[in-house]
């Protein structure tokens, strides 16, 4: 072949293969198999390698990566790199829209643009004469790190952008989100597992890795991709308004995501909004929210931006029960019956409007699973539990100062041997009249699923157990007014009232009495069914665990717990004493089925009147109810109290059930009432 031939053939191919990866990667629409596309490949590779002069760094066969880097060079951006005023209230988002409209001076509604909030890295480009010429971090924001030899080997990137259906000025400058596909993240791990490397945590940190790597042939096998989500300049371009500049920067070939819609006011955008709630997870990406953006660009014009956001735009955010933080440190904390677990201080952060300073790490074997370790970067994860817990550890933040979490050898409260049972996972301390337990079994026992005293709390109990006065439950019946009011932050009156509230438990339910004492195993549901087979402790107590066992949703692990229990001398004397305080059980009436709220999900939200949200969970879960931390088409019941944030309003747009805390009460007690 004559070189001429060879030049137009080149050129030729190059021109076919960018068609073709256009319409793979902008239009979403390939019409020609993948096998066809690396033939069309290999035919341009051969050929450059036989007529190396016609070779050409923009080349598609040079996405491979060129030269390691020792390090980034920074440079500044042309115009800052602004972050957006982001909310997780649907609230929120219309308040902007009303001020929007204030400083707009606008009556009628506003005109968005809105399109997925895309869970990646930011990254500036820049193309000149059509030719992809840099592309920066975002770094501090005035200047980023030069990753262009990394972005190049981003497939859907274009190095030349096509004229074909609009013209290229000297200069293009726009913004892009670069981010991981699922299917690519789920590959890279793989991988990574196989050569024995350490894992990514999600696909957003795995981006933000490969655009850090300074040898970009590692980034080519990476396979990122990106969005194009901001022309600068557009005005100056003759367009007037967002959607047009997406469109423009779809016919130059840059991909653009093509779930970008425009609506006519806010009402519509926040229609559009809802909608991705679920469908969401059915993307191939990963999103973490919505962007309203004003659609006309004069808009932008005349609202500018303050120094961190720009005041045309929004995100709002999907809630997610998730945030990443990092462990200063670790306690371990020794429960009622003894069982010492680690629980993680965190680096204060914010999760469904609520401030998480604690996750727990469940127990030794959970933390070498995860290989948790001091100053570790984590993601914990709310749930519908109490305690938050760390479902994650990315150990690619590692930076060589994180230290091991080794579990204690002794208690450390009574300094006492510890104890791991065969075939369990917690260590114990062995010790039964540790102060540690002893004043959480004295909480357990007064609070509200228990004997419910009024005023008993985790001050009060700390010091009657430090200065000696409460050696066990029974003591507590024993305490004078005046014994109590001598007490750091208690009066005669509040030491009057906890006496009253004392005098005012003796008549507990059986169901509660068994919950108050700790069995284990025995949480509210299990003591109610026990209450409800033996309306008398006495006949419980003599009863073998087979009988025990034998009971509907009593297993053997109960029952022989419960057995063990009532057969130990040192319970006998507590129940003895209990007896002798003149603590007497009422035997429950058998009302409803205690199973009545199966099967349903409830979400929790706002300040609820009486109840904290962990009471009313907890009493939806002794009805056989499940608690969610986030709405979503499993959901049952929201439970809303005062400040309900946006879950009151999205529920309401989904059509499900909200009550207040009179609506769940009545719930409750249409199956068994409280006792
Ligand atoms: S517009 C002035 N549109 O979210 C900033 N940002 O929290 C204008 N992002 O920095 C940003 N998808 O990294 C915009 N469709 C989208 C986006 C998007 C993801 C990221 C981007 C931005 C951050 C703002």
């Amino acid at each position: 072949m004559q070189r001429n031939e060879a030049r137009r053939k080149v050129e030729q191919l190059r021109r076919t293969i960018r068609e073709h990866n256009r319409r793979y990667y902008v239009d979403n629409a390939a019409t020609i198999s993948d096998g066809e596309f690396d033939g069309l490949m290999a035919e341009l590779a051969a050929l450059e390698e036989r007529f190396p002069q016609l070779d050409d760094p923009e080349s598609p066969t040079h996405r491979v990566g060129g030269e390691p880097l020792a390090a980034f060079r920074t440079v500044a951006h042309s115009r800052p790199m602004l972050s957006l005023q982001n909310t997780y209230s649907a609230e929120e988002v219309r308040r902007f829209d009303e001020r929007t409209r204030r400083l707009l001076g606008e009556e009628g509604p506003l005109a968005y643009v809105v399109e997925l909030k895309i869970d990646g890295i930011a990254v500036a480009l820049r193309y000149e004469r059509g030719h992809f010429a840099l592309g920066l971090t975002r770094g501090d924001g005035t200047q980023g790190d030069d990753v262009t030899a990394n972005l190049r080997t981003i497939r859907s990137l274009p190095l030349v952008l096509s004229a074909e259906a609009a013209p290229i000025p000297e200069r293009v400058e726009l913004r892009a989100e670069v981010y991981f596909p699922r299917a690519a993240f789920a590959a890279l791990n793989a991988r990574r597992r196989e050569a024995g490397l350490g894992l990514f945590a999600n696909p957003r940190n795995a981006a933000a890795g490969t655009l850090k790597l300074l040898d970009p042939r590692l980034a080519t096998e990476r396979h990122l991709a990106l969005f194009a989500y901001q022309l600068l300049d557009a005005p100056e371009l003759g367009i007037e308004n967002h959607g047009a500049a997406l469109e423009r920067m779809r016919a130059w070939g840059l991909p653009v995501n093509p779930h970008v819609r425009r609506a006519a006011g806010i009402d519509e955008a926040m229609a559009l909004c809802e909608q991705w709630e679920s469908r969401r997870r059915d993307l191939p990406y990963d999103t973490d929210g919505l962007v309203l953006k004003l659609a006309r660009l004069t808009w932008h014009a005349s609202l500018g931006a303050t120094s961190k956001v720009p005041r045309w735009g929004i995100a709002y955010k999907f809630e997610t029960d998730r945030a990443q933080t990092r462990i200063l440190r670790v306690d371990w904390q020794v429960g009622r019956t003894g069982a010492v677990t680690p629980v993680a201080v965190l680096e204060p952060v914010q999760i469904l409007g609520t401030t998480v300073k604690r996750a727990t790490l469940h127990n030794a074997d959970e933390i070498a699973r995860l290989d948790a370790r001091l100053g570790d970067r984590v993601t914990i994860e709310k749930g519908g539990e109490i305690i938050p817990k760390v479902v994650e550890v990315h150990r690619e933040a590692r930076t060589g100062e994180q230290r091991p979490l080794g579990p204690p050898q002794r208690c450390p409260v009574c300094s006492e041997r510890l104890e791991r049972e065969a075939g369990a996972v917690a260590i114990r301390c062995v010790n039964e009249h540790c102060p540690a337990q002893l004043k959480r079994r004295i909480l357990h026992f007064a609070s509200r699923g228990g004997l419910e005293i009024e005023g008993l709390g985790a001050a009060l109990v700390e010091q009657l157990v430090d200065h000696g006065m409460v050696h066990d439950v029974a003591d507590l019946f024993a305490l004078t007014t005046e014994e109590l009011a001598r007490l750091e932050r208690m009066g005669p009156r509040s030491a009057a009232n906890l006496r009253a509230a004392l005098e005012a438990s003796r008549r507990p339910s059986l169901a509660r009495y068994l919950h108050a004492l700790g069995i284990r195993h025995v949480g509210a549901r299990a003591a109610r069914l026990l209450a409800e087979a033996y309306p008398l402790l006495h006949d419980l107590a003599a009863a073998d665990p087979e009988a025990l066992a034998s009971l509907p949703e009593i297993g053997p692990t109960i029952a022989a717990s419960v057995h063990r229990y009532f057969a130990r001398p040192e319970s006998r004397q507590l129940l003895a004493r209990l007896e002798q305080a003149g603590i007497i059980p009422r035997p429950i009436a058998k009302t409803a089925e205690p199973s009545s709220l199966a099967g349903l999900t409830f979400v929790l939200t706002g300040t609820l009147p009486n109840w904290s949200r962990e009471e009313a969970g907890q009493h939806i879960i002794a009805r056989g109810g499940r608690v969610a931390a986030t709405l979503s088409g499993k959901t049952n019941y929201l439970i809303a109290g005062e400040n309900p944030g946006s879950k009151l309003a999205k529920a309401e747009a989904a059509g499900i059930p909200v009550l207040d805390e009179t609506g769940l009460r009545d719930l409750l007690s249409r199956g068994p009432s409280g006792d």
